[in-house]
């Protein structure tokens, strides 16, 4: 498939199918999608694969945690994004300067769609979620993060046998001011 291909036919898909994700293939996939541009090189990410046992642990231990009130809120979001055969959560380490910080987020999401668009090569359906749990001190402290890491977001990752087109976007030449 061209590059421009793959491209269009990363869609969010979260009709995922029962077939296994090998952690193995995905690992693969991070190994080329860290080849994105950072500032110094700084290469501020790091990846937690959830599935399995694992996923099911870190889910129960999170839910265990909260309050009613939080678990009203959070419950519905956490089982959304978790029934994806597997959850890779993208780790960014927080940045006192605030410049340099945007960069790094701007770096770790240009990792992310390089990982979405290799698991679209490979086949796999993916969908991008930053649900507001994923900000908060329980999910982080469970998820095994220091206190200077934050989640850049979680991308559930599966195999489906459905095939969505994508949703249109607007034209380029509608958007673009040229100045010659
Ligand atoms: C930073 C970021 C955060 C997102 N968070 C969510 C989310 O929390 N929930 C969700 O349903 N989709 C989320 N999305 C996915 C977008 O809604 C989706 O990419 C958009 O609708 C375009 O559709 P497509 O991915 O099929 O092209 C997020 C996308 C990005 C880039």
């Amino acid at each position: 498939m061209s590059l421009s291909k793959i491209i269009k036919s990363r869609v969010s898909n979260t009709n995922f199918n029962e077939k296994q994700v090998d952690s193995n293939l995905l690992i693969d996939l991070l190994d080329v999608a860290v080849y994105a541009p950072n500032h110094k090189m700084r290469e501020p990410w790091r990846f937690i694969i959830l599935q399995n046992e694992g996923k099911k642990k870190l889910i129960s231990k999170y839910l265990e945690v909260l309050n009613d009130e939080q678990k009203e809120i959070f419950e519905p979001a956490v089982l959304k994004v978790f029934k994806a055969p597997v959850v890779v959560a993208f780790i960014m380490p927080t940045n006192l300067d605030l410049h340099d910080e945007l960069e790094d987020m701007e770096a770790v999401a240009t990792v992310i769609q390089n990982f979405m668009l290799l698991a679209t090569e490979a086949g796999l359906a993916t969908a991008w979620k930053t649900p507001k749990y994923i900000e908060t001190e329980k999910f982080k402290e469970i998820l095994g993060l220091s206190i200077k890491e934050i989640v850049i977001g979680l991308v559930m990752v599966g195999y489906s046998d459905l095939a969505r087109d994508p949703k249109p976007r607007k034209a380029a030449k509608d958007l673009t001011t040229i100045y010659k």
